[in-house]
């Protein structure tokens, strides 16, 4: 464990985002945008960290209960970015070392740009190191004033001069502090300013008065600091992670048709060589073996995918896993618990969940089969049903290796079919069938003679 601890600023009203929903649980890239910010302090692994919430804190408060070592604290009312850091003070009473600020709204930061501000900051011994960096539209950023080559203050955009606007150094919103003496210092913050806050960039100016080192460190990336403050920043956002993604993806092997249309979650691991065609969506906790081919359409959720396995087009799959070798689609909708095994195959319009589909088995045509453990060299019927729910239960159907099903049949659950038993084609099967055994429920067929030819023309 490091000497580190974090506080993320998450408090403020996200007013531009005019959503109901707090602004840092808004997802980019599949997950909350705080989520990312914490992903990044975590691999600091710091001592502590810390959000300070506030509009909406409920809400956030509930996503954010049983994470280890952090903890929220509420700011109310929402003063300033100094004011939101002097409401930490009390979780961090014992806390020595340094303290790294970041906020809420900041998702594109990486873990290695936050580790390199540390150094600096430590190699400076600095009292303070504000992470800046340079951008071409400095609008809406506080602006980095110097004298010469030190930092003199920070100056926020409403309360700057023509001639500093002009300034396009800006601060990042990203800062790390030596924790001895900053809420003491802090408490010397003044709300002299237009909007009549406290802000946490005039700590600059004080420590910088007081004769104490202030560094900074430009963030080569631009990038990485941009905020989320509205609907458009969001996508923007979306899209830096989404290439991020996409580009980590094709440097480790695996081909990417278009990346524009490819929308690859952060936690996803795809293995080399597999190929991934335009307007494939992989998301949450999936994983996708080597050598698989994912056609066009395809949405993939927390599923976990074997090696060379087929996907064809337009395929919804969630919460379920495809062992090698198998092959699903087109048009196929696997739900929670589908389990294809080794070689499986899924074919058009074939629905399952919660359903095991063994070794080599095959259900290539219009079936729903739910609750069910399929055996392996299963041959499902075109047109199949297992009737799973009576209204009030759902029961489980039995279908054991080397059964074959034929088309249009009911399997009315819970009920069983045999090893190498046969399901006539149309059958209803309300009673177990025994191993090698035939089921037909259907009646004796019977043919009207001439029937057609004495039908009323119309
Ligand atoms: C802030 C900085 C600005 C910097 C910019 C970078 C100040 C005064 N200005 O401006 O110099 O260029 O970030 O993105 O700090 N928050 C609270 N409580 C509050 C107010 C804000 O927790 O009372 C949180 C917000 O939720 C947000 C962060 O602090 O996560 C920054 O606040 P925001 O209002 O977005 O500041 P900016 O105007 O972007
Ligand atoms: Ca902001």
């Amino acid at each position: 464990m490091s000497d580190i601890h974090v506080v993320v600023l998450a408090a403020g009203k996200g007013t531009r985002m005019k959503s109901a929903l707090p602004k840092v649980l808004h997802r980019v890239a599949g997950v909350p945008m705080v989520d990312h910010v914490l992903a990044s302090a975590s691999d600091l692994d710091p001592t502590s960290v810390t959000v300070v919430i506030g509009h909406q804190a409920n809400a956030l408060q509930r996503y954010l209960s049983d994470r280890p070592r952090l903890t929220c604290v509420v700011q109310e009312p929402q003063l300033g970015t100094a004011h939101a850091l002097l409401t930490a003070e009390t979780a961090l009473q014992t806390a020595t070392g340094t303290l790294l600020v970041l906020s809420g709204d900041v998702p594109l930061l990486r873990a290695q740009t936050l580790r390199a501000l540390i150094d600096h900051h430590h190699q400076s011994s600095a009292r303070a190191t504000i992470a800046t960096a340079m951008v071409r539209q400095p609008a809406g950023y506080g602006r980095i004033v110097r004298n010469g080559e030190r930092i003199a203050r920070i100056v926020e955009e409403r309360d700057a001069s023509a001639e500093e606007r002009d300034i396009c150094e800006i601060n990042s919103g990203i800062y790390t502090f030596a924790l001895e003496s900053l809420f003491e210092a802090l408490g010397l913050v003044a709300t002299s300013n237009v909007q009549g806050e406290y802000y946490l960039p005039d700590l600059v100016a004080i420590y910088v008065n007081r004769g104490e080192r202030v560094e900074t460190f430009t963030i080569a990336d631009a990038d990485e600091i941009r905020g989320i403050n509205n609907r458009q920043e969001l996508e923007a956002v979306g899209q830096v992670l989404k290439s991020r993604k996409n580009n980590e993806l094709m440097a480790a092997g695996v081909t990417i048709e278009d990346a524009a249309t490819t929308y690859v979650d952060p936690g996803v691991d795809v293995g080399a060589d597999t190929v991934i065609h335009p307007g494939v969506s992989l998301e949450g906790n999936t994983t996708i073996g080597r050598e698989c081919e994912i056609h066009s359409g395809v949405r993939i959720v927390d599923s976990q995918i074997g090696d060379r396995v087929i996907i064809y087009n337009h395929c919804v799959i969630t919460s379920s896993t495809v062992a090698s070798e198998g092959r699903v689609g087109p048009f196929a909708h696997l739900r929670p618990g589908a389990d294809i095994r080794d070689g499986a195959r899924v074919g058009n319009f074939v629905e399952l969940k919660k359903t095991v589909l063994g070794a080599g088995s095959k259900a290539m045509h219009l079936a729903y089969l739910g609750d069910a453990t399929i055996g392996t060299k299963v041959n499902v019927g075109a047109g199949t049903i297992t009737c799973n729910y009576d209204g009030e239960k759902k029961h489980p159907t039995v279908i054991e290796d080397g059964a074959f099903i034929g088309s249009d049949s009911q399997l009315v659950a819970p009920v069983k079919v045999g090893k190498r038993a046969y399901v006539g084609s149309g059958t209803t099967v309300r009673e177990d069938v025994p191993p090698e055994a035939l089921a037909v429920s259907a009646g004796k067929q019977r043919n009207i003679e001439n029937w057609a030819k004495t039908r009323k023309k119309t």
